[in-house]
């Protein structure tokens, strides 16, 4: 069978969506660009991984907000490939504990390489997961390797619209105040299981959030900074940036 005639293809696509005017965004009308992106950059920079938590509650609502932030993210083809598996639920929380831990010593003890380990080593993390039970939500992650029932169709670049939505969402959790730990237990196959989901869903990601523990303490770490993360390539004699007051650290 010949392939068909790009024009016959083409025919044969559904119309583009209508359109809508762009409204445009100034959140510190008072900020030109240059301080606005610095005062985000300042709010993101005091973001830490946490892992001591308060079992101190925190509401649906504030977690729903969370949420809808995340699901505004860009995706392929716009197909949104992601659930938000939203768990408060004591008992649901100590059998994903359970089931992590047991992978995580496995990992631990077996799985990972010596240079993983190492690698690990000044984090301080081990095979002892207290704060999935401690953390009032857990958020589980899903990513979506079909779209949903009944059209189950495909969907493009999961991984990068997935990473895309979490960032997003752990920006969201930073902004309403409170903390979240990334985590990733290794496998977490166990996690579709427990918590009844479908077969086209695939755990990316366990997000323990609340608020951290009295005493809570984190890694002194380090970040990168510009020089190592970015390159710039400008043209012309404008490409040399003085200092200006907008200048952030490097
Ligand atoms: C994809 C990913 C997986 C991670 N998995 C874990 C994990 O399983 N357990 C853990 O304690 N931290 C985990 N982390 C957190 C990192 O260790 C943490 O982001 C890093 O040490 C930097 O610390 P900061 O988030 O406070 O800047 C993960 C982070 C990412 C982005």
């Amino acid at each position: 069978m010949s392939t068909p005639e790009p024009a016959d293809r083409y025919a044969e696509l559904p119309p583009p969506l209508p359109t809508v005017p762009l409204a445009p965004l100034r959140l510190r009308p008072e900020l030109e660009p240059e301080g606005a992106a610095r005062a985000f950059y300042e709010v993101m920079d005091r973001r830490r991984t946490v892992r001591q938590f308060s079992d101190r509650p925190v509401s649906r609502e504030t977690i729903e907000w969370c949420v809808r932030a995340a699901g505004t993210a860009p995706s392929g083809a716009h197909k949104q490939p992601w659930r938000f598996v939203c768990v408060s639920d004591p008992a649901l929380k100590s059998r994903i504990r359970a089931a992590a831990e047991e992978e995580e010593r496995e990992f631990y003890s077996r799985r990972a390489s010596r240079q993983w380990l190492e690698d690990l080593a000044p984090l301080g993390t081990d095979a002892d997961k207290p704060f999935l039970e401690t953390a009032p939500w857990l958020i589980v992650v899903f990513q979506l390797i079909k779209t949903d029932p009944p059209e189950s169709g495909l969907v493009y670049y999961r991984e990068e619209s997935v990473g895309i939505a979490v960032g997003i969402l752990l920006a969201a959790i930073h902004h309403a105040g409170l903390v979240s730990l990334t985590h990733t237990p290794s496998p977490m196959g166990f996690l579709r299981e427990v918590l009844s989901r479908p077969e086209h869903e695939r755990a990316f990601v366990v997000i323990p959030v609340g608020y951290p523990a009295e005493d809570c303490r984190v890694p002194d770490l380090r970040r990168k900074p510009l020089d190592q993360i970015a390159v710039f390539r400008e043209a012309g004699p404008g490409a040399v940036r003085k200092p200006g007051p907008g200048s952030g650290p490097a």
